[in-house]
């Protein structure tokens, strides 16, 4: 499901703006001569020149081994596609962040620092964008596992994904996409893992942070909670706020290491209900 791309970034319909990076790069270059990369240099210095090219370079890589991915699988889950022009249920488009889905080998790291016998537990991603990261889910022997997102034309791409997605390894064939605000969705009442990957604004988190120890408190269960942010830093106010609730253990968890398939490398912490 290829989606096609045009060049002032508009693929498949969507803003994204991982396409046509390297074309805009060289009509950049050709716009403005073959000498404006070392007045560039000289303006901003090579370490931050170097830096800069270095970003860029990575987000090719990621976004050429996404786009490999998505082919492989026969769904669209690439890109870095901006909210501007989506179609938002509800007030708070501008409290989110734009829809790029953590990479695989990420995931499957942060997965690996869980306990492996999660088979009663219900596997939910806040913000799912494309359903990325609810495909990967599926490897795992979750009791169902639910994406909440906000934007219709991502939940039809990623309802069209779910559909196509199959692989022999896949061990949860329970996926759902709701289409809401999260700050409005009810949690259900079982064993949950909770996934956030910087989906938005600090005080959107507080909402859904509360709702959830409130479901926890009315209905005691095993909960995990899994935030993971990169470029915005948001893991600096998330971490002390999901400590503040004073109903989560933080667990010990190495590093990320830095991915050839992520555009960023995410930071990641990973909380335990303690009150189970
Ligand atoms: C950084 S992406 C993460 C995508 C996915 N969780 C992943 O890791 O692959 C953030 C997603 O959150 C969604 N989002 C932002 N605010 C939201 C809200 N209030 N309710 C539901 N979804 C929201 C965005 O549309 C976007 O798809």
């Amino acid at each position: 499901m290829a989606s096609r791309e045009t060049r002032n970034g508009d693929r498949g319909g969507l803003q994204d703006r991982s396409a046509g990076r390297l074309g805009r790069a060289i009509g950049f270059i050709r716009e403005r001569g073959p000498l404006e990369p070392l007045r560039l240099v000289r303006r901003h210095g090579i370490a931050e020149s170097g830096r800069f090219v270095l970003r860029n370079v990575r987000h090719v890589v990621a976004d050429r081994l996404a786009r490999n991915w998505d082919r492989k699988y026969g769904v669209d889950t690439a890109g870095s596609i901006r909210l501007d022009s989506l179609d938002v249920v509800g007030p708070n488009r501008d409290k989110g962040n734009e829809c790029v889905c953590t990479s695989p080998k990420s995931f499957r790291f942060i997965m690996k620092n869980l306990p492996s016998n999660l088979s009663d537990y219900t596997f939910i991603d806040i913000g799912s964008g494309k359903s990325r990261t609810l495909l990967l889910a599926s490897h795992y022997p979750f009791r169902a596992v639910v994406g909440v997102e906000f934007a219709r034309e991502l939940v039809e791409i990623a309802r069209r994904n779910v559909e196509q997605y199959r692989d022999p390894e896949q061990k949860c064939r329970a996926i759902f996409v709701v289409e809401a605000d999260a700050t409005t969705y009810d949690f259900p009442e079982t064993p949950l893992l909770v996934y956030f990957y910087n989906p938005f604004s600090k005080d959107l988190f507080d909402i859904v942070l509360g709702n959830l120890v409130s479901s926890l408190e009315r209905y005691p269960r095993g909960c995990f909670v899994v935030y993971g942010s990169s470029s915005h830093r948001a893991i600096d106010w998330a971490r002390p706020a999901i400590r503040e609730t004073g109903v989560f253990d933080e667990l010990n968890v190495p590093p990320m290491p830095h991915f050839l398939d992520a555009v960023r490398t995410i930071d990641y912490a990973v909380f335990r209900y303690r009150r189970a």
